[in-house]
Order: C-alpha cells, then structure tokens, then sequence
C-alpha cells in the first residue's frame, strides 16, 4: 500500500484494505519454532529449551543476543511434521558463548524427507550466526539437525535462534517423535522348577578365597549340591554359595545341582583355578550414574538388599561397586565429606559416611554378593576426593584387608602428574588429555603400578581400568593385571551417548577375551541421575537395544540405577537369561557389525556351542521391514534353527542360501536371534 492511494482514498477505505491486507497475512502466518512442542527434541546432553541455551541463559551467538529459539546441545534431532503446510523456513544459528573456555564445535543441518536442505558447515565457539533460509514447500517432514561437528559432543551447545516458519495452512504443524515411548515386557517369567543360570566358568588364583555364587530361579526353599567339587571348596546346601580356597592351579569341572519341590537342573560349572580372574565379563551394581557423590554406606547396603531380594541374585548379577565419594574431599562444602584424607600411618581414611570398610564389606559377602571400590592414580578422583598417588601399595594391602573384590581405578588426576602441574592447579581434575604427550609408556605407567600391587594381595581383586580408552587401552591393559577397561568416554542417558559408544567399540573387539574385557561403560536404565534421579531418558526400544548389544559386545554389566526403585520393565530387562547368556557366553568374544542395510547394523558374535548370536540393530528413526536372506554375510550356513532371545521362543528354521527371513525391527529398537545348526 503506497502513500498515494492512502492520500486520495477515503478514510474507510483505508480501513477495508487494512483489513485485506491483514486476511492475506492470516493465511501466511509466521510460525515460530519456540512455539511448537520441543520436547520431542533428542539431544546428546541436558533437555530442550525454549528461547532460552541448553543452560537456561539467554542466546547469544558471537556477541549477538536472540529473544526467541530453540537451546539444544548436540547431537540434536527435532522432527516437524509440515506436510506441505510451511513454504519457508528461517533461522540463525550458532554456537552459544556460555560455553566459552572449551572448544565446541558442531554442524547445523537442516533435512527434508531425508534429503539434506541446508548446512551451516562446522560451526566453532565466536562463529557469527549464520543465517539459513529454506523453501519447504514440497516437505513432508523437516529434521533439525545438531552433529557433534566431527570432535564428539563435548559442550556444543547449540542454538537456532529466532527459527521460524511462514505456514500457510492455519491448520499447523506440529513437532513430533516417531520412537515408541510405551514400555512393554518381552522376558518371560522364570518357571518355578529350578534353573541354573549366569557364569559356567568361574576363574579364580591359587590360594586366593574362592566366592562363587550359584545363581538359580524357581521356587525356595532351593536344596544346592556340588559334585566333584575339588578339596579345600564347598558348598552351602542351603544357599548355594560355593567358598573355599585352592592352593593348585588346574581346572575343575563341577555339576551343580538346584533342587526344589517342583523339580532340579543341572549344569556344570568350571571352576579355573590359574592367573586369570573375571573369566566372564563381571555383572554387578555400581553406585555413580545413580547416586554420583550422594554415595554412602547405607545406600550402598540397600543396594545390595535389593540385588538379593529383587531375584538378580538369582540370575548372575554378583558385585556391588562403590565409585568415587568414599574417601574424603578436597573442596566440598558438604562436612560427611570433610576430614583427614589419611591416617599419621598414610592409611586411606574412609569418609564419615562410610567409616567401616571391613564391616561393610563382610555385611555383603554375607548376602553372597561381591564388593568393589574405588580410586585413582593421581592424588585426586575425578570427584576430588583422595587419590592413591603415592600410596598405591598402602592402598591395595588395605583394600585387601577389608575384604574388597574389585577397584575401578580412574585416570582423573594423573594428568597432572605427568605435568608436573601443583595439586592445587584448576586443571587438576581434567581427564581426558594430558600436556605430557600419550606417550604409551605414561599411560601405562600408573596402571601397572597398581595393577602389581592387586597382584600381591592374597586374594583376588577384579582390577578395572579407567581412562576412557586414552592409547588403545585394549592393546595393554591385560599386561598391567587388568581385567577390563572403559574404551570411550561417560555414558549418559541419551540415545546419541549410547549410540556414539556403540559406533565406537568395534576397533577394540579383538582384543576381548576370557579374563580381558573392553567396557563401553555402565547401563543406563531404570532409574538413574547422578544424583538427581530419573527414569531414563532412553526410549523402551532403545533399552533393549543398549542391553542387547552390551550382551552382544561381552561388555561387563554394571547396573547403573537406583536399586530400590526397579520398576517392572527395568527388571525385565536385568532377568532375560538367554540374554545374558550372550553376554556371559564362556568362549568370550566380543561382537562386531558384519553388515549395514540402510540404518540397519547387524552384529553378530560367535559362541562357544558353534552357533552364533545376532543382532539386528536399527539405528533409523522408522521400523525396518525386510526379507532377510544373506547369512553368507553373517557366516552362517546350512539349516538354522532361529531363536528369538528377548522372547525365549524359536521363531523360524531356515536353510541358508533358500530361505528368507522376515524382519521387522522397531525404529532404534532390536531382534536379538540366536542361530544353530538344526539336527539333521
Ligand atoms: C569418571 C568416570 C565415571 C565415574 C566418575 C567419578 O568420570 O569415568 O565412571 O567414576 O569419574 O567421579
């Protein structure tokens, strides 16, 4: 509308096509993304904000403040429903100064129907915002995508700022998330007769005590006995716990038996006695995704209730792992974690929440269960709390008096050992690099030096490496007495956390093997939180998914929850034995994908009766449907029978090279198959 008509027509004129100009706006109405429903974003760390950083600041880009957005971190994925309703869509982009100080770097994209729209390219910490206008007329769906720019996702905090579409259906669009969120059961209930489940090869060194719980369903009272069970080892009828000691090495074969009003089973159990400990990947309960530094001695022994009187006990889950928060700490404000960090004789002091180690460590045995603990090789946990830096003897004489069965042992500090950097520097607790060089010699250093003391200690004590796979850790750890090292970084809650590490542990897999496992970290289901606990933020597929491929990868299965608040689908997925007979498998090798379709993974893992374990992994955020039949690819020949695992029923015999098989695979969901030869 120009000044001339506005001049020569009639005031209600004027008004009238006020009015038309306003109908016509209606119709391309401005759409802004903060209004839609964010929350069905994914992202890699924190929860979606509107108009606000993935910290709850305001968004700034370079210098530059934005009102509106949309605050997300990556990896970040938000999909819209347009349906052709939207003709364009604008938005600034960038990363968000709160994060200065760090190097974040992370690539914008946005995607239609699949088919990349726009990039920002990667995006670094001081880029201005870049501006990204797009047509998307033809669209259906729309994705904004976070990637992690190539780094990993360390704080990319990630901002579209003041994003917006023009629709012009006022009907709307909506955001939305195709993963399925309704938990559902799939293990079925464990009969009432006896089964003997978890390890059938227990390793233990000579001379040292031997702890060996039989872990049995079925209805109680349970009668246990052991034949051939060597001299010196035996059995509690009545619980089924096997102790003793071996003074020779050789190899014992045992058949147990579980016997109860309904019945008994039977299975054999080798009993290793020789160098190697954990000759399964250990199965347990560790206290730091659930209650971080919260951690005490009472939760600790709730936890362990739990294991027992929840029915994991009787499936092979064995050890109860006290992390990092048992010693006192450096800087915390907090008095049950302020005192002496060691005796005038240099012994470690426990904090005023723990106070007796041996009595709580006796306490648990008596249930049958493990106890592990926690420390580092620089002066400082990653928490703050006392290291064993110089004192690693001491340490690893006193944890064997108390009776501990295993020690996670975290890198945290050491780094500033190597540099020669003051305790005090603020760069103390940093972990991940050192200014020293990954020479490989440093990196072993500490971790040989505890991992010799373990050794002298008379009795065996499980040593965990911690130093999120720095230096192919998989290639040595074994060396320093080492029976299992993390290979990547914290695992968190979140389908990108979980997937990255999944995508990451291929390289290490020939490497794992009985008494040597790589660890892509603890699970993450149920109700965790670091100390402010939730339910997980994983979807239901992708907990089976998670469980399934820590089982496929002979991953050590530390329960990551809080152990009093197990909820029926969380148990579900802790008590599938054929499951964890997977993960537990003797021959003790660990998954690799053999073939990709699309977004679907396929990995298999080959297992000590000849048949071969695999799983169907579906990365993509829709179901996979399709007729299988390349088992070629998989190493499988002949006539197969084809079991489903989460469902304990065989679901199809196939003959390889004929046959197809159906798939139908959830949207970041799971079909873990077992497949053997079928008798002729
Ligand atoms: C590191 C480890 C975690 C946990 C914490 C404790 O981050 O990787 O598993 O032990 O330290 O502070």
């Amino acid at each position: 509308m120009n000044t001339l008509y506005k001049k020569i027509l009639p005031a209600f004129a004027v008004v009238v096509l006020n009015v038309f100009a306003g109908a016509v706006k209606a119709q391309a109405q401005t759409v802004w993304l903060d209004e839609l429903d964010l929350s069905n974003a994914t992202q890699g760390y924190g929860v979606p904000k509107k108009n606000k950083t993935v910290d709850g600041k305001t968004i700034t880009i370079a210098g530059k403040t934005f009102k509106r957005g949309f605050g997300t971190h990556a990896e970040s994925s938000l999909m819209i429903e347009l349906n052709g309703k939207a003709s364009t869509f604008t938005t600034h982009v960038g990363i968000d100064d709160e994060i200065k100080g760090h190097e974040p770097a992370a690539e914008f994209v946005v995607s239609g129907d699949g088919k990349k729209l726009w990039s920002s390219g990667v995006m670094r910490l001081g880029d201005s915002a870049r501006f990204c206008k797009v047509n998307v007329t033809r669209v259906k769906m729309l994705e904004l995508i976070v990637t992690d720019g190539g780094n990993g996702n360390y704080y990319d905090h990630a901002d579209w700022a003041d994003a917006k579409f023009e629709i012009s259906d006022a009907g709307g669009i909506a955001t939305f998330n195709p993963i399925a969120k309704v938990p559902y059961i799939l293990t079925p209930k464990a009969p009432a007769s006896p089964r003997i489940n978890g390890a059938s090869v227990f390793g233990v060194r000579p001379g040292s005590p031997v702890q060996f719980q039989v872990a049995a369903t079925g209805n109680r009272p349970m009668v246990y006995t052991a034949a051939g069970l060597p001299k010196g080892v035996n059995i509690n009828k009545s619980t089924g716990l096997i102790t003793g000691r071996l003074n020779a090495a050789g190899t014992y074969v045992v058949t147990l038996t579980a016997k109860n009003a309904k019945g008994s089973a039977q299975r054999k159990l080798r009993i290793v006695c020789g160098e190697h400990m954990a000759l399964t990947p250990p199965m347990g309960w560790n206290s730091w995704n659930c209650f971080a530094g919260e951690v005490s001695a009472e939760k600790v022994k709730r936890a362990a209730a739990a294991m027992v009187k929840s029915g994991l006990i009787n499936h092979g889950w064995t050890y109860i792992n006290i992390d990092d928060f048992w010693q006192n700490n450096r800087d915390s404000k907090d008095q049950t974690l302020r005192g002496k960090f060691r005796d005038e004789a240099g012994n470690i002091m426990p904090n005023v929440r723990f106070g007796n180690m041996k009595g709580l460590a006796d306490s648990i045995h008596q249930l049958g269960l493990k106890v592990g603990l926690y420390s580092s090789p620089g002066p400082w946990t990653c928490g703050g709390c006392a290291g064993s830096y110089g004192y690693e003897k001491q340490d690893a004489q006193i944890y064997a008096k108390w009776g501990f069965d295993y020690l996670k042992y975290d890198w945290c500090s050491y780094g500033n050992v190597i540099d020669g950097l003051p305790d005090n520097d603020p760069d103390k607790v940093s972990s991940l690099s050192y200014k020293g060089g990954n020479q490989l010699a440093t990196a072993i250093k500490p971790f040989d030096l505890m991992g010799k003391y373990l050794l002298e200690q008379p009795r065996d004590i499980v040593f965990s490496l911690c130093q999120y796979g720095m230096s192919d850790v998989w290639k040595w750890g074994g060396s320093t007495g080492g029976s299992l090292w993390r290979t990547t970084n914290d695992i968190t809650d979140t389908w990108t956390s979980v997937k990255n590490i999944i995508l990451a542990q291929d390289k290490s897999a020939p490497w794992a093997k009985p008494g040597n496992w790589n660890d892509p970290d603890m699970l993450v289901i149920g109700t965790v939180g670091w100390g402010s606990p939730h339910p997980s933020k994983l979807k239901p597929d992708e907990q089976y998914l998670h469980f399934s491929l820590w089982s496929l990868f002979a991953a050590p299965l530390l329960i990551g929850c809080d152990m009093e608040k197990l909820d029926e689908f969380t148990l579900n997925l802790l008590t599938n034995d054929e499951v964890i007979a997977i993960d537990q498998d003797p021959l003790g090798k660990q998954a690799t994908c053999v073939q990709t379709i699309g977004e679907l993974k396929i990995y298999t893992k080959q297992l000590e009766d000849g048949s071969k374990a695999v799983g169907f992994c579906n990365f993509g955020m829709q179901p996979v449907k399709l007729s299988y039949n390349d088992f070629k690819q998989l190493g499988i020949s002949g006539k197969q029978t084809v079991r489903d695992l989460w469902r304990q029923k065989n679901v199809a015999a196939v003959t390889a090279g004929k046959d197809q098989l159906p798939l139908n695979v959830p949207a970041h969901g799971v079909l873990l198959y077992k497949f053997s030869k079928a008798k002729a």
